[in-house]
């Protein structure tokens, strides 16, 4: 059985803690959960895999202090993701996404986060063939299709994302699997409607929420929910 969490429907927006105002990381959480936020996604730079360095188990071990109740998005951007597992499974992730092009053996760290009851996630970067991840989807709860290099929140939407997310969609539905996708990466209330279109059903947003006056104005645009009344009006 899935966790809860896990099972594939609806779209769900994640804000990206990355882009938030960290010092004050606690009231960010709760603003954007007041706002409508589904999940926290939670970005560990190593300055190996990434050329950037963010935090790493203390700052989820902190985000799930803040915020109990909220599915807790773990990205990896790190290039020995085996070694911290546990560590980031004990501060409190909910889901544990690697990169395809991180570990040695994929296959063996997917099943270590499965073994640790946590949700499997495994990314790609845009540079990386889809096809890699055939061998391993059976091992995966949720596929993370990287629609900027990751490393920085702030940068623009690859467009080759698009089609790179419809073929993954394709391959899920094809061979009937509960697998969710999700995308990462220059995502905003412009392109929402084509992302969702493409197949995405969790979708990552960093700057586009964190950047806006109004994060539920921001969160309803990419979930593509109508604004409604006066103050909604134009937005
Ligand atoms: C990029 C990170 C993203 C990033 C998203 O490496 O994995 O989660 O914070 O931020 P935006 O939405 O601003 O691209
Ligand atoms: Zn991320």
């Amino acid at each position: 059985m899935p966790k809860p969490e896990m099972v594939p429907g609806p779209v769900r927006i994640a804000p990206s803690l990355l882009a938030c105002r960290f010092e004050a990381m606690g009231e960010e959480i709760e603003a954007v959960r007041a706002a409508g936020a589904d999940w926290l996604h939670f970005d560990v730079m190593d300055g190996h895999f990434v050329p950037n360095i963010s935090v790493g188990p203390l700052g989820v071990r902190a985000a799930r202090r803040a915020a109990p109740d909220m599915v807790l998005d773990v990205h990896l951007m790190i290039a020995d993701p085996d070694r911290y597992l546990e560590d980031f499974a004990e501060a409190g992730a909910d889901i544990l996404t690697v990169h395809i092009e991180a570990p040695r053996h994929i296959h063996r760290t997917l099943q270590a986060i499965r073994s640790l009851g946590l949700g499997v996630g495994v990314s790609l970067n845009p540079g990386t063939p889809i096809s890699q991840i055939v061998p391993v989807l059976e091992e995966a709860d949720m596929v993370l299709v990287m629609s900027v290099n990751p490393g920085f929140a702030g940068q623009a939407f690859l467009p080759a994302s698009l089609e790179r997310l419809e073929v993954v969609r394709k391959m899920i539905d094809s061979k009937g699997l509960p697998i969710l996708l999700e995308v990462d990466g220059g995502v905003d209330g412009e392109n929402a409607a084509r992302i969702r279109e493409a197949g995405a059903e969790v979708l990552v947003a960093g700057s586009a929420v964190f950047g806006d006056s109004d994060y539920g104005r921001a969160i309803r645009r990419i979930r593509g929910e109508k604004s409604s009344g006066v103050l909604g009006a134009g937005s």
